[in-house]
């Protein structure tokens, strides 16, 4: 097995996998938050809109610090590999981006007043056509979200077992791997 070179800063490896968790979170959690019937219902609903709004907030740092700490050159494999990768990147980032902000243009199609976590929750105005649009795709892109999230692990899982390369280690938190 390559031991990795370099690695991704560790701002970014937390920043990765707290993304994960957190859409994983609000893709188990995916339902109507505005029409939760019961207490577990409830918490699906809030933990949905709490988990999906902690993606953007993440994003939202972490794109910047990108650009701030620059990520390690790719390990040496063909071109289509890594225009594959590098469009597959662009795309989660993208998701990460847009399927918030759809759930939350979703939200205010359903609601004219969401409390989250005890807050009342900002709408936009559901009536403004951007809103309804964007409203509208947000389930399909959610659920493209996932699998294009899940390609992306089969890839890294793929280049760890079958490539033997040091592609997956140097986005993992593991100190003694990263010398
Ligand atoms: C990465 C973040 C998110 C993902 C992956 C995601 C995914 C999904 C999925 C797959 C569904 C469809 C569930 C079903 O009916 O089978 C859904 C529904 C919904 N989500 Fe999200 N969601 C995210 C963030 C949010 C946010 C931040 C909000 C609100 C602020 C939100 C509000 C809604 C609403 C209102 C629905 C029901 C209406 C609809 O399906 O369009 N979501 N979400
Ligand atoms: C919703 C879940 C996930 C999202 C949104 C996501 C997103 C991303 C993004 C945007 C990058 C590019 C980082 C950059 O260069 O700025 C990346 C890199 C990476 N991700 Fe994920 N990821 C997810 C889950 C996973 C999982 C489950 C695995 C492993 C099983 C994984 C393994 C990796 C690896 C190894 C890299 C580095 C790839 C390279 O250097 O070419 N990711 N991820």
């Amino acid at each position: 097995m390559t031991r990795p070179s370099t690695c991704y800063p560790r701002a970014l490896i937390a920043l990765h996998w707290l993304t994960a968790v957190a859409v994983l979170l609000a893709f188990v959690t995916g339902g109507n938050p505005a029409e939760a019937r019961g207490a577990l219902e409830q918490l699906a609903g809030q933990a949905h809109v709490a988990s999906g709004m902690l993606v953007f907030a993440l994003v939202a740092l972490r794109l910047p610090l990108r650009a701030l700490l620059g990520a390690p050159a790719a390990e040496p494999g063909p071109r289509w590999q890594h225009l594959a990768a590098k469009a597959a990147h662009v795309g989660l980032y993208g998701l990460m981006l847009i399927v918030p902000l759809a759930g939350w243009s979703a939200l205010a199609g359903e609601t004219t007043a969401f409390s989250l976590l005890g807050f009342a929750l900002p709408l936009p105005d559901a009536h403004a056509t951007w809103v309804r649009l964007l409203g509208e795709t947000h389930e399909t892109l959610g659920n493209a979200f996932i699998w294009l999230a899940g390609l992306h692990a089969i890839a890294a899982i793929g280049h760890h077992v079958l490539l033997r390369d040091a592609t997956l280690l140097r986005m993992l938190p593991l100190k003694m791997l990263q010398r």
